[in-house]
């Protein structure tokens, strides 16, 4: 068993070998954001990734965020360490389940959420992220969005706009289980603190936030503004909030606030896919063109934040 600076210094080495790029979301384990060359949000990441000189993409997230990165970047050979990190909520929507439903509104807009599957997407019309739903849904022609797979998101979004919303009915289990009692109690704690809140999570505890952000969106309010903060979303970024601000304080909303499938990439997995070139991923080219058609419109969309 190898200790934790000799792997480290060994996926050094094979990323310099293998010309590779290591990308990982904020949600990651402290030890794999602190060894890659950008962290950040799903898609910033892929496009990140896109605008890269590398062979190989090493995606520490989940398989959804990996496919997205080798939709963007087919040319590249994008590696997930852990084969069987998956998203919940991306499952909760299958194409064949989106083709169903597709018929029974057949002149609404299928408006997707970047965190689904490439099929999911090549079904859609658009893609949007946390960032710029809002925005996304309003661009759009049709009156009625199909609006898959997150109702929190989709409830969120209803909020700014006067189209006819029609949500999925998937939500992700990290963000819906924490509730108003997790709110109030740390509110009491930290009486000082603004509470920052992903859209991801449930309208009664977005009706208890300060302000609403994805994750790249706290990060940045994090730097510019305030001192003390109760952080509603994933546990993770609160490594990448306090690395950033080493001065201010930031709690978690919960310690229950937890995305398995975030945690499952550690440094010895990380190491194994260099060495081992694993878990390619792919999309075939059918799905491919059709999901990047979907990602290009969203980044048509003039505000991508
Ligand atoms: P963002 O990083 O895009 O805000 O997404 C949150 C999330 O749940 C990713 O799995
Ligand atoms: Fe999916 Fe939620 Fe985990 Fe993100 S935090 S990967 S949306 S289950």
């Amino acid at each position: 068993m190898m200790d934790a600076q000799t792997i480290i210094k060994r996926i050094m080495e094979l990323k310099e070998e293998k010309n590779a790029v290591i990308l990982a979301h904020n949600y990651e384990r402290g030890e794999i954001q602190d060894v890659a060359d950008f962290t950040g949000d799903s898609l910033g990441l892929s496009r990140q990734a896109m605008d890269q000189e590398a062979d190989v993409i090493v995606f520490c997230g989940v398989h959804f965020m990996a496919e997205s990165a080798s939709i963007l970047s087919p040319e590249k050979t994008v590696l997930l360490p852990e084969i069987y990190a998956g998203c919940p909520m991306a499952s909760m929507v299958t194409a064949q389940a989106l083709y169903a439903e597709k018929k029974k509104y057949p002149d609404a807009a299928v408006v997707c959420y970047v965190n689904s599957t490439a099929d999911v997407k090549a079904q859609s019309d658009i893609c949007c992220t946390s960032a710029n739903a809002v925005e996304v849904v309003n661009s759009m022609d049709e009156e009625n969005i199909l609006f898959v797979p997150d109702k929190n998101l989709a409830d969120f979004v209803s909020r700014y706009s006067k189209k006819n919303i029609i949500p999925w009915d998937g939500y992700c289990p990290t963000h819906n289980q924490i509730l108003v009692t997790d709110i109030i109690k740390a509110r009491k704690d930290h009486p000082d603190a603004e509470v920052l809140a992903h859209p991801e999570c449930r309208r009664e505890v977005i009706d208890l936030a300060d302000k609403v952000f994805s994750t790249t969106g706290m990060v940045e309010y994090a730097k510019r503004a305030g001192e003390e903060f109760i952080i509603a979303t994933e546990v993770g970024i609160l490594h990448k909030l306090k690395k950033d601000n080493p001065k201010k304080r930031f709690y978690n909303v919960s310690n229950y606030a937890v995305c398995p499938e975030m945690k499952a990439i550690d440094l010895e997995s990380l190491l194994l896919s260099l060495e081992n070139m694993q878990h390619v991923i792919t999309v075939d080219k059918d799905t491919r063109i059709k999901a990047r058609l979907s990602l290009d419109r969203m980044l048509e969309v003039k505000r991508y934040r």
